[in-house]
């Protein structure tokens, strides 16, 4: 049997609409919006339309939003006092830096440079160590992304095998954490790992966040498995994801598309995080969501 489409257009357009219904609420109480800074180093496209579709959410969300654009040749002390200007600036809670960086600059030291209260991206070493021990903080949109679509269509994971394809710090990694948080079995495969369909067929939960496109084909899928894409490479103006998705359909239970499955939710959980922040940063209750389970 066919596998059921996940998309993951609506379950973000509702995070969203929430989010801005929240937004208008608590800005007459706190006296402003939420508000994201993004910056952008240089003129690389495919980061100029992330970048640029993060900032039209936040204005829709009512969300106060800069853009800040940079020459691809800023020297990296410039870029430093910059993010530490946003730091300071009480109109701004979460500030991302789009990644990635042109090649003079040192990616470790800029993301170190964002304030951890107002690192929504999750990248900056502080979160991620939270993330590691199971403690609260900004935990990354793709991966928050793919876990809450998991639950909105009801994928149970405890005792459950998840492969991630892929160990990336934005995505593979905290994923693999995420999964294990829920009391799935996890297994992380990447570029040196040897018979990769032996070990994806064993799983089912089967995450690939490669940037391969087609990788996965029918052969690493188990009968019945749930397969969640999280990979986009532009192929002559075409999105494609890392899973072949012709073959993979056909035996999967639930397959997310590309594009309109996990990338929605990115930005959507952006937002979210963001939200947290202004939450936060105001002594405002926020709620309970990824960023702030703890590890039983
Ligand atoms: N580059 C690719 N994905 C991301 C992301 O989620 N955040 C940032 N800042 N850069 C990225």
């Amino acid at each position: 049997m066919a596998a059921t489409i996940l998309k993951g257009k609506p379950v973000a357009e509702k995070i969203r609409e929430d989010l801005a219904q929240k937004a208008a609420e608590l800005a007459k109480k706190v006296g402003r919006p939420p508000g994201l800074a993004a910056i952008l180093v240089g003129e690389d496209p495919a980061s100029q339309v992330y970048v640029s579709m993060k900032h039209k959410a936040c204005q829709e969300a009512g969300f106060h939003s800069e853009l800040i654009q940079l020459e691809e040749s800023i020297p990296q002390e410039e870029l430093l006092k910059k993010i530490r200007e946003l730091n300071r600036q009480t109109t701004v809670d979460g500030i991302l830096v789009q990644l990635p960086l042109p090649k003079h600059l040192n990616e470790e030291v800029v993301l170190e440079a964002v304030a951890p209260e107002k690192d929504v991206d999750g990248f900056h070493p502080q979160n991620q160590g939270k993330l590691l021990l199971g403690l609260e903080g900004f935990v990354p949109a793709t991966p928050k992304g793919v876990m809450r679509m998991l639950s909105e269509a009801g994928v149970a994971l405890k005792g459950k095998h998840a492969v991630v394809v892929g160990r990336s710090n934005i995505v593979g990694k905290p994923l693999a954490l995420l999964l294990l948080r829920e009391d799935a079995t996890v297994t992380i495969c990447h570029s040196k790992t040897k018979k990769l369909e032996e070990i994806t067929r064993q799983a089912d939960v089967l995450v690939a966040a490669v940037g391969k496109a087609g990788l996965i084909t029918e052969k690493h899928v188990k009968d019945g498995a749930v397969v969640i894409d999280v990979g986009t490479t532009r192929e002559k103006g075409r999105l494609r994801g890392d899973v072949d998705f012709d073959s993979v359909v056909k035996i999967a239970s639930l397959l997310t598309p590309v594009p309109g499955g996990v990338g929605p939710m990115t930005i959507a959980l952006l937002l979210e995080n963001t939200f947290w922040a202004y939450q936060k940063r105001n002594g405002l209750q926020a709620g309970t969501n990824e960023n702030s389970i703890r590890q039983g």
